[in-house]
C-alpha cells in the first residue's frame, strides 16, 4: 500500500463584510491611494466590525462555509487546529471556542502561533495526525482579526492588514495526493523587527503599556521586507529543487499576501508566468494567518485533480516555509 498523505479535500472561507478603502484611510491618516497600491498592491481590506466578535467568528463562518460545502455533519471532525496571531483571549485557545461555537463537540484541537506562516506551520502538523492514521478528519483554519491590533496613527503598518477566514479539511489519501513536503523554518533574531510589545508574560498590560500603544502590531517594514524578498523566494525555490518540480509542472503558487512586491519576487525566482499565482491582496490585504486558505478558498473552482501547488509564506518570528502539495479533486 502506499503510504497515507494528508490531502485536502474541502475548503471554506470567510471575509467580513466591511470594506475600508484607501480613499477611507486617506481620510484617517496622512496617505495616499497611488502611495498604497505602488508599493503595496493593496486597494481595500475587510474589517469585522461589531462588539464583542473576535476571531473565533470568522473562523465558525468558515467552518460551516467548508461543512456545508461537503455535506458533514459538524461531530464528524476529529481535530481542528487554529493558526492565529490574534486569538479571541490570551486562553484558552481559540480552536476550542471555535469547536464550541460550530458544534464539532468531538474534535480537540488547540492554536497555533507563527505569525503569517502560522497557516503552513499548521497544515503539516496536521497532516501528521493524518499520516500516522491517528485521526481521518482534521480541519486546520488560518484567522486573524488584525485590525484589533492595529494603530491606524500608523501609516507604515495599518495600511497593509485586514481581517479573514480560511480553512481546509484533511483526509486520508493513499493514491499519492495531498501534502507531500514541507520546508519550515523560523530564526527569532528577527523578533525585533516585528512583535507586539506588551500583553506578554514579559510586559503585561498596565495603564502605561496601553497609554504607549504598545498593545498594536510594532514593525520594521523595510527590514522586514528584506527578509521577506530573500526568504520567501529561496523557500519557494528549495522546494521545487527538493522535489523534481520546474516552471512547467508547478501549476500554482499560493504565496502570502502581505505585498505585491514580495509576490512578485517569489513567483520571478520560480520563473512562474503571472496566471499561475494567486493574488487576492487587492481586495483583502494582509489576513495574516488567513491569506492562503483564502486564496485556495476563491480559486478552487479552478483547481483540478492532480494540480502542482506550491505554497509559500513569510511573517513575524521570523517564520516562513513552502509547502508542496498535489491537489486530490
Ligand atoms: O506579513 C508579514 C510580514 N510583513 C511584511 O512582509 C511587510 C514587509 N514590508 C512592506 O511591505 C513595506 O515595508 C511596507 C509596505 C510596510 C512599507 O513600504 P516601504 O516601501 O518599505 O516604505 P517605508 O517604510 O520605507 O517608507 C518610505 C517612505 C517614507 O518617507 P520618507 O522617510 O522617505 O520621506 C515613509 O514615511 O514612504 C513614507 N510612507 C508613506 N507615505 C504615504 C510610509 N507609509 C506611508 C503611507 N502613505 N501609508
Amino acid at each position: 500500500m502506499q503510504k497515507i498523505h494528508a490531502a485536502i479535500t474541502a475548503v471554506g472561507g470567510y471575509v467580513p463584510e466591511y470594506v475600508l478603502t484607501n480613499a477611507e484611510l486617506e481620510t484617517m491618516m496622512d496617505t495616499t491611494d497611488e502611495w498604497i497600491q505602488s508599493r503595496t498592491g493593496i486597494k481595500e481590506r475587510r474589517i469585522l466590525k461589531g462588539e464583542g466578535k473576535g476571531s473565533s467568528d470568522m473562523a465558525v463562518a468558515a467552518v460551516q462555509n467548508l461543512l456545508e460545502k461537503k455535506g458533514i455533519d459538524p461531530k464528524e471532525i476529529e481535530m481542528v487546529i487554529c493558526a492565529t496571531t490574534t486569538p479571541d483571549m490570551q486562553f484558552p485557545a481559540t480552536a476550542n471556542v471555535i469547536c464550541d461555537k460550530a458544534g464539532m463537540t468531538k474534535a480537540w484541537g488547540y492554536d497555533v502561533s507563527a505569525a503569517c506562516s502560522g497557516f503552513l506551520f499548521a497544515l503539516t502538523i496536521g497532516s501528521q495526525f493524518i499520516e500516522t492514521g491517528r485521526h481521518k478528519k482534521v480541519i486546520v483554519i488560518g484567522v486573524d482579526k488584525m485590525s484589533s491590533i492595529m494603530n491606524y496613527e500608523d501609516r507604515k503598518t495599518s495600511i497593509i492588514f485586514g481581517d479573514g477566514a480560511g480553512c481546509v479539511l484533511l483526509e486520508p489519501n493513499t493514491d499519492g495526493y495531498g501534502l507531500l513536503d514541507s520546508v519550515l523554518r523560523t530564526d527569532g533574531s528577527g523578533r525585533v523587527f516585528l512583535h507586539q510589545k506588551a500583553g506578554g508574560s514579559v510586559k503585561p498590560a498596565t495603564l502605561e503599556t496601553v497609554m504607549n500603544k504598545e498593545h498594536y502590531v510594532y514593525q520594521e517594514g523595510q527590514a522586514v521586507f528584506k527578509f521577506a524578498v530573500k526568504n520567501m523566494a529561496d523557500v519557494a525555490a528549495d522546494i521545487m529543487t527538493r522535489n523534481n518540480l520546474t516552471a512547467e509542472t508547478v501549476d500554482w503558487l499560493v504565496p502570502h499576501q502581505a505585498n505585491k512586491r514580495i509576490i512578485n519576487a517569489t513567483s520571478e525566482r520560480m520563473n512562474l508566468p503571472a496566471e499561475k499565482v494567486m493574488v487576492n491582496i487587492e481586495r483583502y490585504g494582509n489576513t495574516t494567518n488567513g491569506t492562503l486558505p483564502l486564496c485556495l478558498w476563491e480559486w478552487e473552482s479552478k483547481l483540478k485533480k492532480g494540480d502542482n501547488l506550491v505554497l509559500a509564506a513569510f511573517g513575524g518570528g521570523f517564520t516562513w516555509g513552502a509547502s508542496y502539495i498535489r491537489w486530490a479533486y
